[in-house]
């Protein structure tokens, strides 16, 4: 990810987290519409999920300069979605549907760059929790 990406990210997300919760509405209501095998892993509440995911995100835009201050912390989300029932497959469904929520949030300010910027970010946070939760199951075994 360059400046200009890291910028696009955060202006963009700065227009979306004004309707955090609106956002997290279309997002898993977008996401159990690709997959309705994935809403029993949901054991919660949704709006208090959707916050938690929010403010994830958040983190992250924030911290995208220095993104190895936050590795940590992501390997260990990602070894805890593994003890969610999340398996790696899951990942690309989740960041179609977000690509998805953030061009409904956003509208004609989704450009084309925007997109590939936050795909390029999901990529590698998916990325990163995916390693960590395979590294977990082997020592789990
Ligand atoms: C960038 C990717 C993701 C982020 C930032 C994220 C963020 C979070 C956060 C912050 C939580 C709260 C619990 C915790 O901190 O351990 C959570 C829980 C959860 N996430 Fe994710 N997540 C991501 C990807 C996924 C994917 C791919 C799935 C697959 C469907 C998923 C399904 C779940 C489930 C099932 C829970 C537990 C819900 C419950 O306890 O009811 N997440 N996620």
């Amino acid at each position: 990810m360059n400046a200009s990406q890291v910028k696009l990210i955060q202006l963009s997300f700065k227009e979306v987290a004004p309707a955090a919760e609106v956002a997290a509405d279309v997002f898993y209501s977008r996401l159990f519409e690709l997959d309705p095998s994935l809403r029993h892993l949901f054991r919660g509440d949704m709006q208090e999920q959707g916050k938690k995911l929010m403010q994830t995100l958040a983190l992250v835009v924030t911290n995208l300069r220095t993104l190895d201050t936050i590795v940590p912390a992501v390997q260990k989300l990602g070894a805890r979605h593994a003890g969610y029932g999340v398996r790696d497959e899951h990942y690309e469904t989740v960041g179609t549907a977000l690509l998805w929520t953030l061009g409904k949030c956003l509208g004609s300010s989704f450009t084309k760059e925007t997109e590939e910027a936050w795909a390029a970010a999901y990529s590698l946070l998916a990325n990163t929790m995916k390693e960590a939760a395979a590294a977990h199951v082997l020592t789990a075994v």
